[in-house]
């Protein structure tokens, strides 16, 4: 097979513009709806985080897919190449900064993958354990968790050699459906347990005591950029590979409405069986542990079929999580594809490796998990959020035309307003939440 070069003349294309729309869908909805939608959601207070994450999936994370898409499509390049296209070389130190970012992201998404690698055989092969907790701790650290981050990489490597079309394509479009079935279903079988109703009161009905908090809604906010895989180079190298025509301010509500719709259903599998189990007690202690220990021990109380349903709900993760890696990797791999005029098989290998490497601490750990989740998922992903807006915003030149190519009327006024957004609203407030979010880090690195 002839590699494609990273020209622009030879690039590749997604072969469809559903098959564009499945693969970012496919790298939104990932761990980040449902293991940290969760854990976030129960932190905040639960119905009045999910308004406000709503607000910031539209009124900032939409916008800023779109300068995402504009930057990409127009220069056909990779994260660093295409920053430097679009707002010149003082803007490159950003592209790299999305390749970090995404790299450090994947190394400990990686590691979450290979737990729910770990969870999916439980179910098949030996039952959930009667001590969660101690199952847990298990799963989450030692050798066999490196064994299992390791595994997580190499399938995503697979699926990224083997490219935009015929790996990263092809792959969402067949999973991205079973995903959104396998979820629906268990979120049926939710609502059928004793006392799923004080999971929905918890997670719906909004508390007002919870909401005036700068910390909270920094929250939201790097919660909608973490979901909507913002901030970090990925939606941008997906258009790099977009046909001129596509009209991308669509592609991005669709996108968008999706990721949130999956980690709307998600809360409703999730919450009803933690109060089902009387497990409510754990959620905001264990941050990580929501998802990998309640739900076991939720699964486990319930005998057989808890092993089927089990296996779905995590073969639903792993789907979702897989999905998110892929596009994660694809970021520094189009990045060393256009550096080095490299072929994609020895990029992605290259980049493969050395995230494998970097994710090692975070399977060992349960802190440096927890640490780059911070670093990377709200620090570093809410300044290259910043760093976005003000490029599209204020240098790069006529953002609006790129945006409105193939754009129908309705969907002309949502770059309109988008843009207004990116140029006054978004710099403002980003700033802010960095400041809060920097606070917070030091606040988690001083204790
Ligand atoms: N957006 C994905 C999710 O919600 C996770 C992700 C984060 C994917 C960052 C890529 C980049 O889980």
């Amino acid at each position: 097979m002839v590699e494609a070069a990273s020209s622009s003349a030879g690039r590749e294309r997604f072969g469809s513009r559903m098959g564009f729309v499945m693969a970012a869908v496919g790298s939104a909805v990932g761990l980040g709806n449902m293991w940290r939608f969760s854990y976030v959601t129960a932190q905040g207070g639960g119905a009045a985080f999910v308004i406000m994450y709503l607000a910031m999936t539209f009124l900032i994370g939409v916008p800023m897919m779109l300068t995402e898409f504009a930057v990409g499509r127009r220069a056909r390049m990779g994260a660093i190449g295409a920053m430097r296209e679009a707002g010149g070389v003082a803007w490159v130190p950003a592209g790299f900064m999305f390749v970090i970012t995404a790299s450090l992201i994947l190394s400990y998404l990686s590691v979450i993958t290979g737990w729910t690698i770990r969870y999916a055989i439980d179910a098949v092969v030996f039952g959930f354990s009667p001590d969660p907790g101690a199952r847990y701790e298990q799963v989450a650290t030692g050798v066999p968790a490196i064994g299992f981050h390791l595994a997580a990489m190499a399938a995503t490597t697979a699926i990224v050699i083997a490219g935009v079309r015929k790996g990263i394509e092809r792959v969402s479009f067949v999973l991205m459906p079973v995903l959104f079935l396998l979820l629906v279903g268990l979120a049926v079988w939710a609502a059928t347990l004793p006392g799923a109703r004080d999971g929905y009161d918890f997670y719906l009905r909004p508390s007002l005591g919870a909401v005036a908090n700068l910390s909270v809604l920094q929250q939201a906010a790097s919660q909608a950029f973490f979901s909507l895989s913002v901030g970090m180079g990925i939606m941008l190298t997906y258009a790099s590979y977009l046909a001129p025509e596509e009209n991308m301010s669509r592609e991005a509500v669709i996108i968008s409405l999706a990721d949130f719709t999956v980690a709307f259903v998600a809360g409703l599998v999730v919450f009803p069986v933690i109060f089902a189990l009387g497990l409510s007690e754990q959620i905001d202690e264990s941050t990580m542990g929501t998802l990998f220990i309640s739900v076991p021990g939720a699964f486990h109380a319930m005998g057989g079929i808890g092993r089927l349903v089990g296996f779905a709900f995590f073969l639903t993760l792993l789907v979702a999580a897989l999905t998110s890696a892929v596009s994660l990797l694809e970021v520094p791999t189009a990045a060393l594809m256009d550096a080095w005029k490299v072929s994609r098989r020895t990029a992605t290998l290259v980049a493969g490796a050395v995230i494998a490497l970097l994710g090692i601490p975070a399977a060992v750990s349960q802190n440096a998990l927890a640490l780059v989740d911070k670093l990377a998922g709200e620090l570093l992903v809410v300044a290259g959020v910043l760093a976005m807006a003000l490029m599209v915003g204020w240098v790069m030149r006529h953002p609006e035309d790129e945006l409105m190519v193939g754009a129908s009327r309705r969907f002309r006024g949502v770059v309109r307003l988008a843009m207004f957004m990116v140029r006054y609203i978004i710099p403002p407030f980003i700033a802010l939440m960095l400041w809060v979010s920097i606070r917070d880090v030091f606040g988690m690195v001083g204790r």
